[in-house]
């Protein structure tokens, strides 16, 4: 295991989420997109080529019972492809595709408690109102990552993403100001990440309260100091 990288108030892990579960700390949320085990790690993409992978022939159960023992609360995309038990608190993306090509909407499961909710938010065609540029064959949107992370209680500071591909959620992160551990297997995703994390960092200083800025940072203290305590075991 490489050593994490710290951009921040985001800590960036390149390796398995498997081999690192037993060295992270307690989280307050798991917001994570894992494999949905249908093969789409590669190839064409609407109008994007991407490198051939192999990370999607199968689905992480273990790994994601892993990650939500490590957490308060849960957003799992994808969750209706996994053995996730019956929860009424989903949150919907609407794709408002043309329905001939992908599905209409993805679902997230959460632990929440709170009503089902749906985002709209075009992703493809000429139609979009914000174009972003695309790294990672199932990258999400970023407005559709804040969102799901606007979700969760306020006090909730500590975002861990074990299958954190072009690092979506930790850019939402930064846009937030919530303090990111992220963790991604392929090293051309962790490269990206990395870049897009400290893009989006220097922008969000720009922007983000500072108020809200050392509440990441308290946090990201208080997780350092549990980890030392874990350590310490
Ligand atoms: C569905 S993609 C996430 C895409 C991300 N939401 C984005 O916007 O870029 C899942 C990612 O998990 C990574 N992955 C799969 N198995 C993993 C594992 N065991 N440990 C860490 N990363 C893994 C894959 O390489 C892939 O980049």
């Amino acid at each position: 295991m490489s050593d994490p990288v710290r951009i921040g108030n985001a800590t960036l892990y390149l390796g398995d989420c498997r081999d690192l579960f037993p060295a992270l700390a307690l989280m307050d949320a798991l917001v994570t997109d894992p494999p949905y085990g249908i093969g789409m790690d590669g190839g064409k993409v609407g109008k994007s080529e991407y490198a051939q992978m192999d990370w999607d022939g199968a689905t992480n159960p273990e790994a994601i019972q892993q990650a939500q023992a490590i957490t308060h609360y849960h957003i799992i995309f994808g969750g209706n492809y996994y053995p996730l038990p019956p929860s009424g608190h989903w949150l919907v993306w609407d794709k408002q595709n043309d329905p001939t090509t992908f599905a209409d909407f993805e679902m997230a499961w959460t632990n929440l408690g709170k009503a089902s909710r749906m985002i709209r938010h075009l992703w493809s065609g000429p139609y979009q109102k914000v174009r972003e540029t695309r790294f990672h064959p199932t990258q999400k949107p970023l407005a559709v990552m804040e969102w799901a992370i606007q979700q969760l209680p306020d006090d909730c500071m500590t975002v861990f993403d074990p299958f954190a591909g072009s690092g979506t959620t930790g850019v939402a992160c930064a846009h937030l100001g919530r303090q990111f551990i992220g963790i991604e297997k392929v090293p051309a995703y962790f490269e990206i990440m990395r870049r897009r994390i400290e893009e989006a960092q220097r922008q969000a200083d720009l922007f983000i309260p500072m108020t809200q800025q050392e509440k990441a940072t308290d946090s990201l203290r208080n997780y350092d100091l549990a980890l030392e305590e874990m350590q310490k075991r």
